[in-house]
């Protein structure tokens, strides 16, 4: 190759200026191309680590969620499986309790019910009853009462509870029911209608009537036993009397046939015998000459006789009066029974005794009033009577078991405005302090002949007046305390 004719400099430094300059340009646009390369990269490599980063954040809260997740699932499952658990439970129930258990709508129609209900309603399937009402089964009254309490439930939210229903049937069955109702509730608190449940109470209710009866009867007995009592103790005392009676009128009798008056009658025989010559033969005949004093002595005897008899004679009178008042009294008490009526405590506490008082003088028992005070009570005096006279009887038995020589019984009243308290104290055998309340039970009795009928019937009548009669003693020969209070108005119960 052939050198090249060598350049002029003035050319070459223009050439060279040129390409320098053109250099300098390819340098500068290969750094701008460059830098854009790297600034590109750059911004990559900034870009690719906030996404890595992203990434990472993303991954972590996919996991937690996932976690979250997991959990609520558990408990989703924990709650259906409650929930499945609670079910089988209310379905037990409502199949197999003998309560009736019933959910009715806001127009009192059944929704779901208890197998008993159906079984009670008389239907085989459900469907039969579900949106029927109280109406399609009960007589009316009945159903619009179920509907007026379901009506106020649903208006007010406040449940009923253990109201005694008693349910009557269409076909004439009657049912008595204990029943609860409460308002039945959406999930959004809304009240939709009401649950009830009613358990049968017919059993109780007729045990209940049962021993009602049973109970009246025993109180009737009671009563009459109580009656009985007094009639007893009149009896017993027109006993006494008529000993008395019978006594005085057995010795009027041997008087009345051992008397001298047949002495008389024979007198009169001699001297009819000697008519003729009366004068001689009185002065003049041995056996005439006596007839004067026999006389004198015979009207002295006669006297004598007489007032004998009459004295005895007014015994029996007395005697008898004492029988009629008694039996009066008795009558009198007898025909007021029920009656309430206003009489002074102490003529009731007097007749009482009044009906003992053979046995009292009999067996030597002191009786001692102690009136700290005489109210007026209005009351069934019959009934006050009764438990006064069985007391009185009760008192005197006490005594006469203890065989002590100085019997006693006090009687002692008090008053406040409002209460009468008679108390009745006998020095006798006592009580046993675990016979204190037992002397009260219908039929306790630790006498011999006792009927254990006396203190019941009395402490029944003294709670019939609104009254108390109550027992203490000290133990056995320690005596007993009989307390009676009695109010002194009637009150509003007394009967
Ligand atoms: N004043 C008394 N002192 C001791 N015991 C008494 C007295 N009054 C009652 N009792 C006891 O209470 C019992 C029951 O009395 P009550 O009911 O009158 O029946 P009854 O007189 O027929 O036994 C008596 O048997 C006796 O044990
Ligand atoms: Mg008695």
């Amino acid at each position: 190759m052939q050198p090249a004719e060598p350049p002029a400099p003035a050319d070459l430094v223009a050439s060279l200026t040129a390409r320098l300059a053109a250099a300098e340009q390819a340098i500068m646009a290969r750094d701008k191309t460059i830098q854009a390369l790297v600034a590109r990269e750059k911004d990559r490599t900034a870009k690719r680590h906030s996404t890595m980063e992203e990434n990472a954040a993303l991954q972590q809260i996919v996991a937690s969620k996932t976690l979250e997740l997991e959990a609520q699932n558990r408990k989703l499952e924990q709650t259906t499986n409650a929930l499945r658990e609670t079910s089988a439970l209310l379905e037990m129930l409502l199949k197999n309790t003998p309560a009736y258990i019933y959910f009715k709508d806001d127009h009192s129609r059944f929704v779901r019910f208890s197998q008993s209900l159906l079984k009670a309603s008389g239907q085989v399937d459900a469907a039969q009853v579900i949106g029927k009402t109280d109406f399609d089964f009960f007589v009316e009254s009945h159903a619009r009462e179920t509907f007026l309490d379901e009506q106020h439930i649903l208006r007010t939210g406040e449940p009923l509870v253990g109201k005694t229903e008693k349910m009557q049937y269409l076909d004439g069955r009657i049912q008595w029911m204990l029943t609860t109702k409460m308002p039945w509730k959406n999930k959004d608190g809304e009240i939709i209608g009401t649950a009830g449940i009613s358990s049968d109470l017919t059993a109780i209710k007729t045990t209940e009537a049962e021993l009602e009866t049973a109970h009246k009867q025993l109180v009737d007995a009671s009563r009459q036993a109580g009656m009985a009592e007094v009639a007893t103790s009149v009896l017993h005392n027109v006993g006494n009397v008529l000993n008395s009676v019978n006594v005085s009128a057995t010795l009027v009798t041997d008087q009345v046939r051992r008397s001298k008056v047949a002495s008389v009658g024979k007198l009169a025989v001699l001297l009819e015998q000697h008519r003729d010559d009366l004068a001689g033969y009185l002065t003049n005949d041995p056996k005439g000459q006596i007839i004067p004093a026999y006389l004198a002595r015979l009207a002295e005897e006669l006297a004598k006789e007489q007032t004998s008899i009459m004295t005895e004679l007014d015994g029996l009178q007395n005697n008898i009066d004492h029988i009629k008042d008694i039996v009066a009294m008795q009558q009198s008490y007898a025909k007021t029974s029920g009656v309430v009526q206003t009489v002074a405590l102490t003529d009731l506490i007097e007749d009482a005794l009044r009906m003992n008082t053979g046995s009292f003088i009999r067996h030597d028992i002191e009786i001692v009033r102690d009136y700290q005070s005489k109210p007026t009570v209005s009351l069934d005096k019959n009934k006050v009577l009764q438990t006064l006279v069985n007391l009185v009887r009760n008192a005197q038995h006490a005594c006469d078991e203890s065989g002590r020589a100085d019997k006693q019984v006090i009687i002692k009243i008090t008053s406040t405005e409002s209460l009468a308290t008679i108390t009745l104290t006998d020095n006798g055998i006592g009580i046993p302090v675990e016979n204190l309340t037992r002397i009260f039970a219908h039929g306790f009795t630790t006498r011999k002949y006792g009927h254990g009928f006396g203190l019941h019937s009395s402490a029944l009548a003294a709670k019939e007046i609104g009254g108390s009669l109550t027992a203490r003693s000290d133990g056995p020969g320690h005596g007993a305390t009989f307390i009676l209070s009695l109010p002194v108005k009637p009150e509003a119960h007394s009967s």
